[in-house]
Formats: structure tokens, sequence, C-alpha cells
């Protein structure tokens, strides 16, 4: 019999309370209301990873986020500790949109036309740890949109080149705050020969982007903007990275989930903030913080974040350390474990 939500949160603190300082549960900003109100933390991906790889009394993560931030949990967690998640099947479309065969046969591709140039591979946050393994490998790191100018900046300070992927929107919106020109940056698109580009083109550019994106991100419009300039004279507009250049560009801001966080925290008392990402994340700030106006640009929801719910989340707690295990195979955790850790160290 299905039990109300009511018991399962109660049953949720009374396993909390029952396993105290060895578990820890991580929730991302774009989870729901009643996961956050159990978590420990919450956080964006850069700052869920720190806290992953430092907790070390905590012996269970239990991770309430899509599966590639709890992959990386597991590469960051050390040996002795386990990291699960509610849901097997909460994933990222857009990590999904590079796989290690298409991302080597670009590499290849590249190499044999760039020579001995040097091309660094920086992978989002956002993508298999048998990618982050692949960067690791070469010299390469992981990013996060809080620390993506920084990463870029770090990469192109280790060689002419950089191949980004899978977000083609952050790695634009970062290549655009490093000042490069539009046709520094080419999309290269898995399947076509050279990925769609001419030799030239590419030997012209210095950043190669994956074609990849994010589908509740990309739903935001310069329209959407405009729109709310008028109905809200005076609002401020933040939007997430993720977003199409022409959205960052038309906004007064743009930020890693905990970064739109701090903005709004740090704003003035009865200022307007229309924001631009995940639904959740707005709702949850204008239900906190009643003294400003917050609303979304546009209501656009990530349905896997949403698969984690509260009965699921109890289900792990009450198999811990068994329960939908999140592991990752030695081999690629030692490169994946590389280059997440500078992605650590490039502090945004
Ligand atoms: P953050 O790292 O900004 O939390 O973003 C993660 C994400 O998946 C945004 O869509
Ligand atoms: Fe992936 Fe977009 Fe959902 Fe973030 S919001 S987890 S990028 S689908």
């Amino acid at each position: 019999m299905a039990l109300e939500e009511s018991e399962v949160l109660r049953a949720i603190r009374a396993k909390k309370s029952e396993l105290g300082a060895r578990l820890t549960i991580l929730t991302h900003h774009y989870q729901r209301p009643e996961i956050v109100a159990v978590g420990d933390h919450m956080g964006d991906s850069f700052g869920l990873s720190r806290l992953a790889a430092q907790n070390e009394k905590a012996r269970h993560i239990v991770f309430c986020g899509v599966h590639f931030m709890a992959e990386s949990a597991a590469v960051l967690a050390g040996p002795g500790r386990t990291v699960q998640i509610p849901d097997m099947n909460a994933g990222c479309p857009m990590a999904e949109m590079a796989d290690p065969v298409n991302v080597e046969t670009a590499w290849r591709e590249l190499a044999g036309l760039l020579g001995q140039e040097i091309l660094v591979p920086l992978v989002y946050m956002n993508s298999s740890a048998e990618l982050k393994a692949f960067c690791g490998a070469r010299g390469g790191a992981v990013c996060t949109s809080s620390n993506a100018k920084t990463a870029l900046k770090w990469a192109f300070s280790r060689g002419s080149r950089v191949l980004f992927f899978p977000d083609q929107h952050l790695g634009r919106n970062s290549g655009n705050a490093l000042g490069l020109a539009r046709d520094e940056m080419i999309v290269w698109s898995p399947g076509k020969p050279l990925g769609g580009n001419s030799a030239g083109s590419i030997r012209r550019s210095r950043l190669i982007l994956w074609d990849g994106f994010c589908h509740v991100h990309t739903k935001f419009t310069p329209e959407h903007i405009a729109d709310a300039r008028k109905r809200l004279p005076g609002a401020k507009i933040i939007v997430h990275p993720e977003c199409p250049e022409e959205v960052v560009n038309a906004a007064d801001a743009s930020g890693s989930t905990d970064q739109m966080v701090k903005y709004v925290k740090a704003a003035p008392s009865g200022s307007v903030i229309v924001i631009g990402t995940e639904i959740h994340l707005v709702e949850r700030l204008a239900a906190e913080i009643p003294e400003k106006t917050i609303l979304p640009l546009f209501r656009s929801m990530c349905p896997n974040m949403f698969k984690i719910s509260p009965e699921k989340l109890l289900a792990v707690l009450e198999d811990i350390g068994r329960k939908n295990l999140v592991e990752v195979p030695e081999d690629i955790k030692a490169d994946a474990g590389k280059a997440l850790s500078r992605m650590l160290e490039l502090a945004p």
C-alpha cells in the first residue's frame, strides 16, 4: 500500500537519524522542495562534487540529482564509500549527445588535420565518466557552468585549440566571455565528415564546439527577455549559461545554479528578478525570499531531475550501501579522477 507523502518524509527522517554521520544526502538546486527539505547539502555540480570529495565521515552518499553527478561523486568519493541515486534512469539527455566512439573519431580527425598543434579536450561535467577519463588521459579537464571561463582560459594556456563537449552553448558563451571572434568558434556535428566543417575553417578555429545542447535551457529565447523587459521595466534578468548566446547576451547576468542563487540573495530587498533556468529552482527562491519578486523567464522543467521522488529516496535509504549503487570501473576512475581533480583546482 502506498504511504502518504508525509509518512514517507517521516520515514526518511527516521532513517537519517539512524544512519547519523555515516550518511550524507546531496541535493541539486533543481530538486523538488520535498527532497531539498530532507537533504543535507544543496548546491551546483561544482559545489556538490567538492562536498563528495571532502566529507570523508559519510560512508554513504545518496545523490539526489542526475546520473552524471552521482557518477562524478563516485569517482571523487574515494575507496570504501558508496554512492547511490534514487532513480538509475535519471539521466541527462545532453550528456548522452557525446559518446566515446564519436569523440574518439573527432579527436582522430582533428589531430590528423592539425598535425603538431596541441589540441586540449575540455569536457563539461554533464558527460559520462568515460568521457571524463578521455580528457584526463589527454591532459584535459572537466569544467562546470561555474568555472567554464576559467577552465577555458587554462586550456588555452596549454594548447592552441580546444575541443569542448558536449554543450555547445556553454562553450560558446565561455568563448565569448574570453573575447574569441565568431569565426574562431566552429561547431562539430558528429557523423558528418570533419564534423560538417571545411579543413580551412578548422585551421582558422580556436574553439571546436560539440553540437550538444540542453533541451531545458534552449527553450529560453531573446523574445522572452524582450517581453520581460517590456512588462517589468527595472527588473534584472539572469540566466544559466546553457542558454543560447542570444539569450545570455540579452540578460543582465549568467551563471551556474549556485551563482544565480547568490545573485538573488545579494540583490536589495524589493528587487524584481526574472530567472531563466529550471523551474524548481525559480519557484523555491520565490517561496524562500518573499521580500523580492522572483519570476520565471518561462516555465521550463527538467523531467530527469523530477524523477527523484521521496518514495525512491526512502527505498535507497532502506537499502543503504546496496540499492542503485553508482559504480565506476577502476581503470576509468583513475583518468576521470585526474580530470575532475583539475576541475576542482580551477575554482570559479
Ligand atoms: P549547475 O552546475 O549550474 O548546477 O548546472 C547543472 C545542470 O545540469 C544545469 O542544467
Ligand atoms: Fe541535463 Fe538540462 Fe536537465 Fe541539466 S537541466 S540535467 S543539462 S537536461
